[in-house]
């Protein structure tokens, strides 16, 4: 059987692969009127789908909004927020369906969650206290960051946590295979408390649940916020070789 690297080399694929791995990072700045032809998320989606998934349940179901569908879904969850920033409504209207960050936090998540937090703000030169600017920067989590493409992914609710598993590894599929296209990508749990508004509009089964969403677009190269580089811990704080 042939094998990529039959015809591309390993050093060069070793390379074309940790390349799209490290140079992949969250965008929060896209082109907005820059289209993603459908013909080249589907060819994303199809590479993707070859993530694993326990026993092959293939358990990922995507919904792929854009045009009037994203603009119907962003208007709706805008003016959602907006009532809770302006207090017309309890945020605790919009809860998640489960829980992805603890409730209790602790060392060392709660500092590597500080420092993301404040480099973020501090790439765009949003000062400590200055409320209303990061709640406009948390509302464009719910433009998509101005991606043309909105991505929901929902599992139906009879699986186990697994399933959330095998989601997570198509979606980096997804990340991956869109940088390598040129195209960039943002995991977004922000959009799990509007679980019931996002499910309405996809028109989404009632069996199904929201996992996560993700902007899809190509990148506006001259956003700052697009610069930021998130660090990671040396091998040795997360790695054991037991011999
Ligand atoms: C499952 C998941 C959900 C995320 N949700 C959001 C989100 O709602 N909004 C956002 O701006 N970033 C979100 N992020 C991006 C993380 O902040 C980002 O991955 C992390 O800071 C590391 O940076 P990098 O992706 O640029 O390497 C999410 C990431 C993951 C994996």
């Amino acid at each position: 059987m042939n094998t990529p690297s039959d015809h591309l080399g390993t050093d060069a694929l070793v390379h074309a692969v940790d390349h799209t791995i490290t140079t992949r990072h969250s965008v929060r700045a896209f082109l907005k009127h820059r289209d993603v032809p459908r013909c080249i998320i589907e060819d994303i989606l199809s590479v993707a789908c070859r993530a694993p998934s326990g026993t092959n349940t293939q358990p990922w179901k995507v919904y792929v909004v854009s045009g009037h569908a994203r603009e119907r879904i962003v208007q709706r969850v805008c003016e959602a927020q907006h009532a809770i920033n302006k207090g017309d409504i309890d945020a605790s209207t919009y809860q998640e369906n489960f829980k992805y960050y603890p409730e209790q936090w602790i060392s060392p998540y709660i500092d590597r969650r500080r420092q993301n937090g404040w480099a973020l703000y501090g790439a765009l030169n949003i000062q400590q206290g200055e409320k209303e600017k990061m709640a406009a920067q948390q509302l464009r989590n719910f433009k998509f960051f101005d991606a043309p493409v909105g991505l929901f992914f929902t599992v139906d609710q009879v699986m186990g946590i697994g399933a959330k598993m095998d989601i997570a590894m198509m979606m980096q599929n997804i990340m991956l295979a869109s940088k390598a296209r040129g195209l960039d990508t943002c995991p977004q749990a922000a959009w799990n408390h509007f679980h019931t508004l996002v499910l309405d509009e996809i028109n989404a089964p009632k069996n199904e649940v929201l996992v996560c969403a993700m902007a899809l677009g190509y990148a506006d190269p001259d956003a700052v916020v697009n610069q930021l580089q998130t660090p990671r811990e040396n091998l040795t704080t997360f790695s054991q070789f037991l011999d």
